[in-house]
């Protein structure tokens, strides 16, 4: 395993396929002591649901503690650098996420630290729930490799992670996003590089009924991610074909799975009801990422 995790593109694919069947294997276990005595630092830029209670909920259930550091408090390179912060951090704790705007911050945060940094979200990357998600998608439709993924929405955090992870484990692309909204050529090599590997396909499309069709999942995030607010109203505007509803479901394979990290903006990316209808595997999602993180904490901190 890598010191840290910033990327998903810090794995291979052999420890990808390793967390999750360890994952599989440990949900059906009781909680254990095996990170007695350790702790992890939650340092959030931004708010956050499933993430901080999920790496909370990992640690305790490992016999471990957490202490949550709130955007208010933490003042990251304002208050007091980041070099500074991340060293005073390494003498107290034994790891840290953090939830950042700037991927930067994760890199230098990573530099100074003596001990893991995990990436909790930042603009750019959001490794946890990708990870999260393919345990998801393994648990659903079996081994990895051959499943057709559309992703329809922004080439955003959730979607560079996605890419990269899906291209590692040749689970096949297809991503539906508007012009100017693509995911960037920068992640888009280093994924195409990867499927070269793993021989996974993907296609990138403006046209979202393309993308869905013959899909095993349909994926959607957000439109407007943490940090956007002021681009909302134009996103929800250009987005508007974007949403996924019954007709776009419909393109799809019959036992398709629709996924999203969460929080849904209901009525916008996805229509109303869409979340909670039977094919539906959200909360499933969210409750993967707990699993997921416990296998990531025992092996960065174990
Ligand atoms: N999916 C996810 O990361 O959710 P939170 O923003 O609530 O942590
Ligand atoms: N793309 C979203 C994901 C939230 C989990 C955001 O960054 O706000």
């Amino acid at each position: 395993m890598p010191k840290h995790l910033l990327s998903i593109a810090d794995l291979s694919r052999r420890e990808i396929s390793e967390l999750i069947a360890e994952a599989i294997e440990l949900k059906h276990k009781g909680p254990s002591s095996l990170l007695a005595g350790k702790t992890l630092a939650l340092m959030f830029e931004k708010p956050s649901l499933r993430t901080r209670v999920s790496f909370e909920m990992a640690m305790r259930q490992l016999g471990g503690d957490a202490i949550y550091l709130s955007p208010a408090e933490v003042g990251l390179g304002k208050r007091e650098s980041i070099p500074d912060v991340a060293r005073v951090l390494s003498r107290y704790v034994n790891a840290i996420a953090a939830r950042t705007f700037s991927q930067d911050t994760l890199e230098v945060m990573a530099k100074y630290a003596s001990i893991p940094v995990v990436n909790a979200l930042s603009d750019l990357e959001h490794p946890c729930q990708a990870l999260a998600d393919l345990l998801t998608i393994c648990e659903k439709k079996g081994p990895l490799k051959g499943v057709t993924l559309a992703y329809i929405g922004d080439g955003n955090n959730v979607a560079n992670s996605l890419l990269l992870a899906a291209a590692l484990t040749g689970v096949n692309s297809r991503i539906a996003s508007p012009e100017g909204y693509a995911i960037q050529d920068r992640i888009r090599l280093l994924a195409e590089g990867y499927a070269r590997e793993s021989g996974a396909k993907i296609i990138y499309t403006v046209d979202p009924q393309m993308a869905a069709q013959g899909a095993d999942v349909l994926y959607t995030d957000v439109w407007t991610s943490m940090g956007q607010e002021a681009e909302a109203a134009e996103r929800r505007r250009v987005f508007a074909g974007y949403r996924i509803d019954s007709k776009l479901l419909s393109q799809a394979k019959k036992d398709v799975i629709l996924m999203h990290p969460l929080p849904a903006h209901r009525g916008e990316e996805v229509a109303d009801g869409i979340l909670d209808s039977p094919q539906s595997a959200v909360f499933d999602q969210a409750e993967n990422r707990l699993h997921i993180q416990k296998v990531l904490l025992a092996r960065l901190l174990g």
